[in-house]
């Protein structure tokens, strides 16, 4: 982990309100699903730097970006840079997708995007099969949705059917399973909204899917010192222990680690 100052490249519209924020490097070798703690170098409006998963990266460091979608003064801020103007990046933090599971299937909702650019380029240089399911309300909330061309399988669904299947993203995996695209026995990684990821899980659960999912829990610090992103965990990678911080045995969590409070 290291912090470091990167001057703005430049912002890339990709619709729906969402922007790539591209920063000149060098960008350290980073897993897919890991993050950095980010904020502007002038006129940071809160206290403390946000989390963000690396979208994308040169394949030799020499800028990189990041998936925003301003929804608060912290996102609000990085959406308004200026190419020249400086961010700060902390990173890479936390534990990443596991790079043992081959041919994923990565399901994302909104910004829960972020994480699968990078491990779909990735993936495809070994050679690996990356299915991407994309759910959004309509075609404007698939933001992204065309880096993925050439990388990735890519299947979308959107509630309002303006681009793709028309339903949610959990009745699309239900699809694929039913036509053979999407097998039992084999993993699948998932970030989005926390009612998205429960319905995922839950549908891996009965079709002997595993399960992986990326927590966006709130972060203060974002390595380990605050306990400010704590989630009820059991299972023996956490020694008996029933809590587990996100940003550093997260944020990626096979779902059967997770408690959930009913
Ligand atoms: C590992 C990780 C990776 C992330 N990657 C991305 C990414 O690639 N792109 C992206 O746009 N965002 C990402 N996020 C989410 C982003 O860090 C937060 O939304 C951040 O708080 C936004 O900061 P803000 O100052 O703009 O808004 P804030 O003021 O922090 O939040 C705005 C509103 O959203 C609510 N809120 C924020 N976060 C949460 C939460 N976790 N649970 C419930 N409510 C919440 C707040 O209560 C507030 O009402 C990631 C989060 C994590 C933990
Ligand atoms: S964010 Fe501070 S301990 Fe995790």
């Amino acid at each position: 982990m290291q912090t470091s100052l990167h001057p703005l490249r430049r912002l890339r519209d990709l619709g729906g309100g969402s922007l790539a924020v591209e920063v000149d490097g060098p960008i350290p070798a980073t897993l897919p699903g890991q993050f950095f703690m980010l904020r502007t170098g002038e006129r940071w409006p809160v206290l403390l730097p946000r989390p963000f998963s690396l979208y994308d990266r040169a394949d030799d460091g020499s800028w990189g970006s990041f998936l925003i979608k301003a929804i608060g003064p912290g996102t609000r801020a990085l959406a308004d840079t200026q190419p020249g103007e400086k961010i700060w990046l902390t990173g890479p933090l936390g534990r990443p997708f596991p790079p043992e599971e081959r041919d994923p299937i990565c399901v994302a909702g909104g910004v829960g995007l972020a994480p699968f650019l990078l491990l779909a380029r990735q993936r495809h240089r070994q050679r690996q099969r990356t299915r991407l399911l994309f759910g959004g309300r309509s075609r404007a909330a698939l933001a992204g949705i065309d880096d993925f061309a050439g990388i990735a399988e890519v299947h979308a669904s959107t509630d309002d059917g303006s681009h793709g299947f028309r339903g949610m993203v959990t009745a699309l995996l239900l699809d694929l399973l039913g036509k053979g695209t999407v097998r039992a026995g084999e993993s699948v990684f998932c970030c989005g909204p926390d009612p998205m990821m429960v319905a995922v899980a839950k549908v891996c659960e009965q079709h002997g899917l595993r399960c992986f999912l990326s927590l966006e829990t709130y972060m203060a610090c974002g390595y380990g010192v605050c306990n400010g992103c704590t989630v009820k965990v059991q299972g023996p990678r956490f020694h008996g222990w029933p809590y587990s911080k996100t940003c550093t045995e997260g944020p990626v969590y096979e779902a059967c680690e997770l408690v959930h409070d009913h």
